[in-house]
């Protein structure tokens, strides 16, 4: 039997890999404007790392991780998030030596192993930001705001912006305790994973989708309850901040979020129409984690969204840029000297950054300027035994159906012309 991708992932190929690539550069180009330089780290890392950064009781570290021994038996995991790796890059590179705060930005792959379905993968893609070393809340806002503007450039619609502020590690205990005995007497009542979050993670049992597990939380003790005055004052001002800013939110106090990091402003987007997995992305602050995993204390904010979720938004939506043809010009050469010829002409045309392009199969003229026609090529440029001995080149515009003659010399600067003006 032929070997197949491993399950939950992909093959991203031509057709699809342009709409890739625009959001893409449109994602570069946000984080051009708000002054966020890009970051590269490995693809895997100390299984530690994780254990430590994202936590011990999350679903990522105990169920999803690719967690493999190296051949000198150290214990490595396929990232299955970036914010870790930043952190670990912030400490290890003395990133906190370089002027303050440091605005990241990554796009990569990542690897979680979870049961395929619609919009989700075992190696997904994400685009994340974060922000090292400032803790104001207009920090959160401009977080915030970058993802809201990046999906208004894109022109996605519907979107819900779900925020809440999960407190300090002191708010976080009192909530815990709260939601504990709330929950005591109710435990029975709820689903096999949510009985196990009662000891480890009881925070996580307002997030569960089971709507058993829904019911018993209704009138639980929320975030929203038990928030320190710090953390509530700084909550007020991100939202004054973002209300002001026009980014159209929802306090939402049950939104706790997957990872254990999270310290004050948490936040999902979601879009109803992709299905199930309908949370395009996540982030929050994680103002204990550097020092967590051995470096100064530093607060940070970010997050992360899902590439493959934004694309099957945009495709539900309608909002992707037409596919164009990637050629400009089809050099079509008859005859062995006319190829030679050709083939310098085209090497000329493409040092000036047109593409061009031309057969490669010995077809027929007719299968050629067919061919041409099909990939939606503007220009043919014909060059024959008799244009050739001529020293002359035809430019045929395939969509006008006219054409016309330019000597051999002047080829390059008459097509460059006509490229500028189509650009
Ligand atoms: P996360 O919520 O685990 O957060 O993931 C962020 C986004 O990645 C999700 O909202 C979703 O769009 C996408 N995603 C997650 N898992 C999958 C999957 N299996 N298949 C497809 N897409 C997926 C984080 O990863 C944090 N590091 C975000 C962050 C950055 N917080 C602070 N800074």
């Amino acid at each position: 039997m032929a070997i197949q991708r491993p399950k939950g992932t992909q093959d991203l190929l031509p057709g699809t890999i342009e709409q890739w690539q625009y959001l893409e550069e449109t994602i570069r180009s946000v984080c051009r404007e708000y002054g966020y330089e890009e970051i590269r780290t490995p693809m895997f890392e100390a299984t530690e790392l994780f254990q430590r950064g994202v936590g011990q009781t999350t679903d990522i570290v105990k169920k999803e991780m690719y967690t493999f021994q190296d051949k000198g038996d150290r214990s490595m995991t396929l990232r299955p998030e970036m914010t870790a790796s930043v952190c670990r890059a912030y400490v290890e590179d003395k990133l906190y030596g370089q002027p303050q705060p440091m605005k990241l930005y990554y796009i990569g792959p990542m690897f979680r192993y979870e049961r395929p379905q619609s919009g989700r993968f075992r190696q997904f893609h994400q685009f994340g930001i974060e922000v090292l070393g400032a803790d104001q809340p207009i920090v959160d806002a401009e977080v915030i705001s970058l993802v809201w503007n990046l999906y208004k450039r894109l022109g996605l619609i519907g979107l819900e912006v779900h925020v809440n502020s999960v407190g300090c590690p002191i708010c976080r205990a009192r909530h815990r305790e709260q939601l504990q005995e709330f929950l005591a007497a109710r435990k029975s009542k709820l689903c096999n994973d949510c009985q196990e979050r009662f000891e480890r993670n009881p925070l996580r049992i307002l997030d569960c989708k089971n709507p058993s597990c829904q019911e018993e939380t209704v009138g639980a003790p929320t975030t929203k309850d038990t928030l320190c005055e710090d953390c509530s004052t700084h909550f007020e001002k991100v939202l004054a901040i973002l209300g002001r800013a026009g980014v159209v939110y929802r306090v939402n106090p049950r939104l706790v979020r997957g990872l254990d990091y999270y310290t004050k402003t948490a936040f999902e987007v979601m879009v109803e129409e992709i299905g199930a997995q309908s949370a395009i992305c996540g982030g929050g602050r994680y103002d204990k984690l550097v020092e967590e995993i051995g470096g100064p204390p530093t607060p940070g904010i970010g997050f992360a969204m899902g590439i493959e979720r934004v694309l099957a938004a945009l495709q539900v939506q309608h909002k992707l840029p037409e596919e164009k043809p990637k050629l400009f010009a089809m050099l079509i050469a008859l005859g062995e000297q006319a190829q030679i010829e050709g083939f310098a002409l085209l090497s000329d045309l493409r040092s000036q950054g047109m593409p061009v392009g031309m057969d490669l199969l010995g077809r027929s003229l007719k299968n050629q300027l067919k061919s041409a026609n099909r990939q939606g090529v503007r220009y043919a440029l014909i060059l024959g035994e008799e244009e050739l001995a001529r020293k002359v080149l035809v430019i045929r515009d395939l969509t006008l159906g006219e054409q016309m003659e330019v000597s051999l010399v002047d080829a390059v600067e008459e097509i460059n012309k006509k490229y500028q003006r189509g650009v």
